[in-house]
């Protein structure tokens, strides 16, 4: 990192860098289209609404922490199993952020009860995927939860504007975000319009690399950042769905209220058959973001188009 003094970076994760030709100029051509979901949502975003008494997930988190030895079950039951609370019930030791951006609860959540799996690929078939409209759609294995605690312990660095795209991820996979606590200001996912964000990326070349490191480095684009992405203003009940080329950040929640949030993709069935790509994640894992790995084998919901 010679553009930053020595420690300053905290978070610094491996970004993308596409730079075998043939596979660049599809990966370009993906960034420059109009994707399925901007024809039917122009900002590239669209907020669903589901029966949240219907798929409780926010009891199962508590299951899932008290299995782990981090919650009294009780105790949260007693709160309504309102997680927004999360903070008085969990050791400090357990809230704290790694570089990676995960407390120890998060990770905790790595192993959610049995019951969840179900419930979240019924959540995709019966409400996003008929909603969208796209067709079929190949769905993400196993989603990610996210546990920021208030005056935010170990937040890394600056915040962290990205799009997964940055991290390997496929430009036709679908984001998938949803609130299990009333999420608004910074106790929420900060989200910008497509045009904005594909904007900036043009800017800098698509550099991911460059961009990343900028994003902590440099003022003036962490405060356009700031301008472009703005918190989500949501609720149980609702999910937000965006372009996986939509820069966000997860900030450090400087609220008084924990904020518990999952997030899942979707890889619609008619985008990936036209796509010649492989795309795979960096990092220890290098994840295959492809089906039967990262994403379902089969596709669910839809009617086949
Ligand atoms: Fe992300």
């Amino acid at each position: 990192m010679p553009d930053a003094p020595a420690g300053a970076l905290t978070f610094a994760p491996e970004y993308a860098a596409h730079d075998e030709p043939s596979f660049r100029a599809e990966f370009l051509a993906d960034m420059a289209r109009q994707s399925p979901l901007q024809a039917r949502h122009a900002r590239g975003v669209c907020v669903l609404r589901y029966d949240r008494r219907a798929f409780d997930v926010r009891a199962l988190v508590g299951d899932a922490l008290a299995a782990a030895g981090m919650l009294d079950r009780a105790a949260l039951a007693a709160r309504g199993d309102r997680l927004e609370t999360l903070h008085d019930l969990v050791d400090p030791a357990h809230q704290a952020m790694d570089v990676s951006q995960q407390s120890a609860a998060a990770r905790a959540l790595y192993e959610m009860p049995a019951a969840f799996a179900a419930l979240h690929e019924r959540l995709l078939a019966e409400v996003v995927v008929p909603q969208l409209g796209l067709g079929p759609a190949h769905c993400q294995r196993t989603p990610t939860f996210r546990a920021f605690f208030p005056q935010a312990p170990g937040y890394p660095g600056e915040t962290t504007y990205h799009n997964d795209l940055m991290l390997g991820h496929n430009p036709r996979e679908v984001n998938v975000f949803v609130p299990l606590v009333r999420c608004e200001a910074t106790r929420s996912l900060l989200l910008a319009d497509l045009d904005d964000s594909l904007a900036l990326l043009r800017e800098f070349d698509h550099d991911f690399p460059r961009f990343g490191r900028a994003t902590q480095t440099d003022a003036d684009l962490m405060a356009r950042c700031e301008r472009i992405c703005r918190p989500l203003e949501v609720d149980v009940g609702d999910i937000v769905v965006f372009d996986s080329r939509c820069l966000h950040a997860g900030p450090a929640n400087r609220t008084a209220l924990t904020r518990v949030t999952f997030d899942t993709r979707l890889l619609p069935v008619a985008d990936l058959a036209t796509q010649r790509n492989r795309y795979r994640g960096l990092g220890r894992r290098r994840a295959s973001f492809t089906t039967g790995e990262y994403f379902s084998a089969h596709p669910i919901g839809g009617t086949p188009r």
